[in-house]
This record gives C-alpha cells, sequence and structure tokens, in this order.
C-alpha cells in the first residue's frame, strides 16, 4: 500500500481547526481509496514565537525536505508585529523549498452565493498560475536616512528568466494537463513596467510555439479585475508574477464564494509543495466553531491531486460540492447553519461513500 509523509503544520488562529476538519476527510479518503498518510505535526506559528523567540527551528527547512507533501493551516498572529511570521514562516517555505508556482482555483461551486449578479458556476471556472519566489516578494531593497525627511525607502522587484520560464511553462503544461478551453492568459503591466513585463511578455510569445494547441491571450492587472467582475467566463488559465497574483487571488476568491472556499498550493514540481486554504488565521473567530472549513479541505483535495491520487481528489471536490449545493446555508464564517465540526464531519462521511 502506497504511504504518504505529510507533515502539518496546523500554524496559527483558525488554522488548527480548519486542518482538523481536513485530515477527517483526507483519513476518510485513504480508506476509501487504499493509501496511508504518515502525518507528523509541526507546531510553527504565532504561539510558538511568542514562547521561544524563534520563528522557525534551523532543522525546519532540512525536516520538510523529508515528506511528500505539506499541509497548512494559517500563519498570522494579533500579537505578533505583521511581516514576521509571514516572512519567517510563509515566504520562507516557499522560498527555500522553491515552491515556485502558486496554483489557484477560481471556481463557483453550486449553490454558492455569488457576489456577481447574473453569474453562476458555469461563468466561474479559471485557474490562477502566481509565481511565488521572485518579483517584489523577493525582498531586494533597503532604506536609508530612515525617519528623517530625507527617507528613501526602494523595493524592488527580481524577474530572472530562469524564474519568469519555469513559471510560464508550468501554465503552459497545466492548461494543456486540464484539457477545458485551452487558453493562457498573461496577466501583466506592461505599458508601464516595461522592464519586467518586457521579459515576462518575450517569454511568453517565445514558449507559445512549444504549446501550439493553447490559444494565448494578453490583459494588464488592472483590466483583468474589471474582466473579473464583468466576463470572469473569458478566462481559462491566467499566467502572472507574485504580486499581480496575490492582488488578483483575492478578488478571485471573492466571486468564488469568499475566502470560506478559496484554496491553494505552493507547488515545487521537483519538490516538496505544501497546501493551505488561502484565507488568514482569522483571530477573531478562533475556537468558536464557526470558521468554515472547505477552503482547508479543498486543499487538502488538491494536495491529493498534486500526489497522483486523483480518484481520491475528485471524491473530495464531489464531496464539497455536495455540501455548497445541498447543506450549507452560506459559507461565511457562523452563517453555514452548522458548525466547523460538523461540517468537516459531513464532507468526510460524503467521501468515505
Ligand atoms: C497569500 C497571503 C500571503 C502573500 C501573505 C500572508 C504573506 O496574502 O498567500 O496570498 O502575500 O502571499
Ligand atoms: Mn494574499
Amino acid at each position: 500500500m502506497k504511504t504518504y509523509k505529510i507533515a502539518i503544520v496546523p500554524g496559527d488562529g483558525t488554522g488548527p481547526e480548519v486542518i482538523a476538519e481536513g485530515m477527517k476527510s483526507l483519513d476518510a479518503a485513504a480508506s476509501r481509496f487504499g493509501f496511508k498518510l504518515d502525518t507528523t505535526d509541526f507546531d510553527f506559528g504565532g504561539a510558538r514565537y511568542l514562547k521561544t523567540g524563534e520563528v522557525l527551528p534551523d532543522t525546519a527547512i532540512s525536516d520538510l525536505r523529508g515528506f511528500d507533501s505539506i499541509y497548512l493551516g494559517a500563519i498570522g498572529h494579533p500579537d505578533v508585529k505583521p511581516g514576521i511570521l509571514e516572512k519567517g514562516i510563509l515566504l520562507r517555505l516557499r522560498f527555500e523549498l522553491d515552491q515556485y508556482i502558486n496554483l489557484r482555483p477560481v471556481k463557483l461551486y453550486p449553490g454558492v452565493e455569488c457576489p456577481l449578479k447574473d453569474k453562476g458556476p458555469e461563468h466561474i471556472d479559471f485557474v490562477v498560475v502566481r509565481e511565488n519566489t521572485e518579483g517584489l516578494y523577493a525582498g531586494a531593497g533597503g532604506v536609508l536616512k530612515k525617519g528623517t525627511p530625507d527617507e528613501v525607502a526602494i523595493q524592488e522587484s527580481i524577474n530572472t528568466r530562469k524564474g519568469v520560464e519555469r513559471c510560464i511553462r508550468y501554465a503552459y503544461e497545466y492548461c494543456q494537463r486540464r484539457n477545458k478551453r485551452k487558453e493562457l492568459t498573461l496577466c501583466g503591466k506592461t505599458n508601464v513596467l516595461t522592464f519586467a513585463w518586457d521579459l515576462w511578455e518575450r517569454t511568453f510569445n517565445e514558449l507559445a510555439p512549444e504549446y501550439s494547441d493553447v490559444k494565448t491571450n494578453y490583459a494588464h492587472v488592472d483590466a483583468i479585475t474589471m474582466w473579473f467582475v464583468k466576463n470572469p467566463e473569458w478566462f481559462d488559465v491566467i499566467v502572472t508574477d507574485n504580486m499581480f497574483g496575490d492582488i488578483i487571488t483575492d478578488l478571485g476568491a471573492m466571486i468564488q464564494g469568499g475566502m470560506g472556499i478559496a484554496a491553494g498550493g505552493n507547488i515545487n514540481p521537483e519538490g516538496v509543495s505544501m497546501f493551505e486554504p488561502i484565507g488568514g488565521s482569522a483571530p477573531k473567530y478562533t475556537g468558536k466553531n464557526v470558521i468554515n472549513p472547505l477552503a482547508a479541505i479543498s486543499a487538502a483535495g488538491l494536495m491529493l491531486e498534486h500526489l497522483g491520487e486523483n480518484e481520491a481528489a475528485a471524491a473530495i471536490e464531489s464531496a464539497v460540492i455536495e455540501m455548497t449545493s445541498k447543506h450549507l446555508k452560506g459559507l461565511a464564517a457562523g452563517k453555514m447553519g452548522m458548525g466547523t465540526s460538523d461540517v468537516g464531519d459531513k464532507v468526510a462521511g460524503l467521501v468515505a461513500g
């Protein structure tokens, strides 16, 4: 029997609650589809940092390299200054494990209330491939004369040919594998950010002949936010840089029903990948049994798909669809018509078959 070694990082806030619910569906999928999960918990997060003063232990990265996948809840603590945990844990894991793709499906499931007038599941089904290791997130820049009237703050966007090319190649290949409309849209800002986006656009166009079955398109990032609202049905797969991807996928999450349902994968196709609900740690809902675990459960589904357990992944997605179409009143925290753990139990029951 196939065994997968999974590192569990529940993290902060509602992270542990939603991961616990996701584990129920993972266990149900494992027994139904005949594989084993060998899990190890890691306590990385705000609570550990406040107690020990250490954001990540030195051995964390090398330990995590020994796993098949990482299942992450949420990082972010109200008593820790913004940036410390985000950069010290989440971004550090993405960078050091070279998870150069952030894959974020935007799919409106039946029964989910969409804030867009006259749009339904037939209009909202696309995937954003966000570059996940470069751009403005690389941390290049610096400050001069801090706190004085002459202060200078520089934040540079790093775009390497290698980083851009591997991301765009992944997007073309993903678009082929997905095999829906086979249309890849590059989302950038070629009219203003003429250094970075010239590299992106040239690379995108140079690679296109290698994937001649994929239609190509381009949209400026500002325009794409407009199209997400007006014509989301235009999109199949979108590829973009780290910062733009961060921004447009929050909008994407809203049109698919909110943070309660949005999941993503930080993927290193040649290494260890990490799957997470994309909403934050939601401190105000912590411990109240009101947070929606469907995003974490969907992230577990993405993880199984990545591991090659396609049937199990499909069973999780069907169970989530059954929940949204038949059982849940809403997707927002406290508005589901049932508690966090009831949702987790019910999904796991459906996954078990
Ligand atoms: C996300 C988050 C992170 C990001 C933060 C928490 C660092 O917003 O996963 O989209 O900006 O990438
Ligand atoms: Mn974000």
